[in-house]
C-alpha cells in the first residue's frame, strides 16, 4: 500500500443493445400512451437486449470500449467494480464473470448492489481505492439487463425501464480529479422500490411470478420528492466539501429517472439547463448504468474537455442517493 494518491477517468465507453421499444410499441401492450409517457417521464423508447443476452454481454462491451479509450489492456486492471441490479445470477457477482471474459484471473472483482445509485457509488469506492495507494487502475462498469426484471403488464414500471451499461477506467494520476463524494441511504421502508419475490424475506414462487412479483415494483409518486430533495442535497454537500459554487460546475451528469425530477433538481440548484446532460429519451432509466452510460455520451458529444467541472448525481432503491464532484 503507497500513500494516497491521485485518481483520473483515463477512458470512458458504453454499450446498449439495438433492440428498441417505442413507446408505439407499449401503446399496443397495454393501456397508455405516447403523450402519458412523454409529458410524464420524458421517455421515448428504451434499449432491450435480445432473449439469450445478459448484463455482462453489455457490460463487456462498454468495457472493451473504455479501456481501448484508456490506452490498456484488461492485464492492466487490478480490480473490476460491477454496479448492477440486474446481474447474470444471484451470484456470482457479475464482475467476476466480466473479469474472466476480459481474460484475467486472480485479480479482485465484485458487485455493488445499491440500484439507480450503483454507478456513483462504484466510483466513489474505485476512486478511494486508487487514491489510497491500493490499487492503480479499476475497471468501473455500470451494466443493467431490467427487460429481465420488469413486468410488461405493469403499465407503471413497463414504461421506465431498458438495458444498456457504461464503463470508465479509473487509474493513478499526479493530478487529482476527484475532488467530493456524498452518499446517503435510507431504508426506513425497503417496499417503496424493491423486487418482492427471490430474497429471504420471500421465496420465488409460481403464483409470484405468474403475479409480477419477480419484478420492479415502485410506489413512484411517493418517492418523487425524497429523489429530487435528496439529489440537491447530495449536490449542496459536494459543492460545499469542495468549496465550489454550482457557477463552478460545467455539466451536470444526473441518473436518468425522470426528465422532470431532473429539470427540478435543475432549478433548486440553479443550473441552467444547457448544463445539464439528458439522454433518457432514449435509453429510459437504466438503473446503476444511466450515469455511465450518459457521461460516455457527453464525452464523445465533446461536452467534457479537460479542466471541465462534472457533478454525478444519482437517486434510486435503498432509498440510496449520491452525488461526486470531479474535476475531468
Ligand atoms: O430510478 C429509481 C428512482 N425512481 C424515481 O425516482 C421515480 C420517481 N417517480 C416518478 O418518476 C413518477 O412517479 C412516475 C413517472 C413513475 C409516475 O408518474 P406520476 O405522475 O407520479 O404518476 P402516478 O403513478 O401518480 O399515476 C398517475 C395516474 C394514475 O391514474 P389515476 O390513479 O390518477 O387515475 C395511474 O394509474 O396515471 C396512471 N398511469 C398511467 N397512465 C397511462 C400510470 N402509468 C400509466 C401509463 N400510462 N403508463
Amino acid at each position: 500500500m503507497g500513500s494516497l494518491a491521485g485518481v483520473r477517468i483515463a477512458g470512458v465507453g458504453h454499450y446498449t443493445p439495438p433492440g428498441i421499444l417505442t413507446n408505439a410499441d407499449l401503446e399496443r401492450m397495454f393501456a397508455t400512451n405516447d403523450e402519458w409517457i412523454v409529458s410524464r417521464t420524458g421517455i421515448k423508447e428504451r434499449r432491450i437486449g435480445a432473449p439469450g443476452t445478459v448484463t455482462s454481454d453489455f457490460a463487456f462491451a462498454a468495457a472493451q470500449v473504455a479501456l481501448e479509450r484508456a490506452g490498456i489492456t484488461p492485464a492492466d486492471l487490478d480490480a473490476v467494480i460491477v454496479a448492477t441490479v440486474s446481474g447474470d445470477y444471484q451470484f456470482p457477482a457479475t464482475a467476476c464473470i466480466l473479469a474472466h471474459r476480459l481474460g484475467i484471473r486472480g485479480k479482485t472483482a465484485f458487485d455493488i448492489e445499491i440500484a439507480c445509485s450503483g454507478f456513483v457509488y462504484s466510483l466513489t469506492v474505485g476512486s478511494a481505492l486508487v487514491r489510497s495507494g491500493m490499487y492503480q487502475r479499476v475497471l468501473v462498469v455500470g451494466a443493467e439487463k431490467l427487460s429481465s426484471i420488469t413486468d410488461y403488464a405493469d403499465r407503471s414500471t413497463a414504461i421506465l425501464f431498458g438495458d444498456g451499461a457504461g464503463a470508465i477506467v479509473l487509474e493513478a494520476s499526479d493530478v487529482d480529479s476527484y475532488l467530493a463524494s456524498h452518499l446517503g441511504t435510507d431504508g426506513a421502508d425497503p417496499t417503496r422500490l424493491f423486487i418482492e419475490e427471490g430474497g429471504s424475506a420471500h421465496a420465488t414462487t409460481t403464483e409470484g411470478y405468474a403475479s409480477g412479483k419477480f419484478a420492479i415494483k415502485m410506489r413512484g409518486r411517493e418517492i418523487y420528492k425524497n429523489a429530487v430533495e435528496e439529489m440537491v442535497g447530495a449536490a449542496k454537500s459536494v459543492l460545499a466539501g469542495a468549496n465550489m459554487t454550482v457557477a463552478d460546475v460545467d455539466i451536470v451528469v444526473p441518473h436518468q429517472a425522470n426528465a422532470r425530477i431532473i429539470d427540478s433538481v435543475a432549478k433548486y440548484l440553479e443550473v441552467p439547463s444547457e448544463k445539464v446532460f439528458l439522454n433518457i429519451a432514449k435509453y429510459g432509466n437504466t438503473s446503476a448504468a444511466s450515469v455511465g452510460i450518459a457521461l460516455s455520451e457527453a464525452w464523445e458529444a465533446g461536452r467534457i474537455a479537460p479542466g471541465s467541472h462534472v457533478l454525478f448525481l444519482s437517486f434510486g432503491g435503498g432509498l440510496s442517493w449520491g452525488a461526486v464532484l470531479w474535476k475531468w
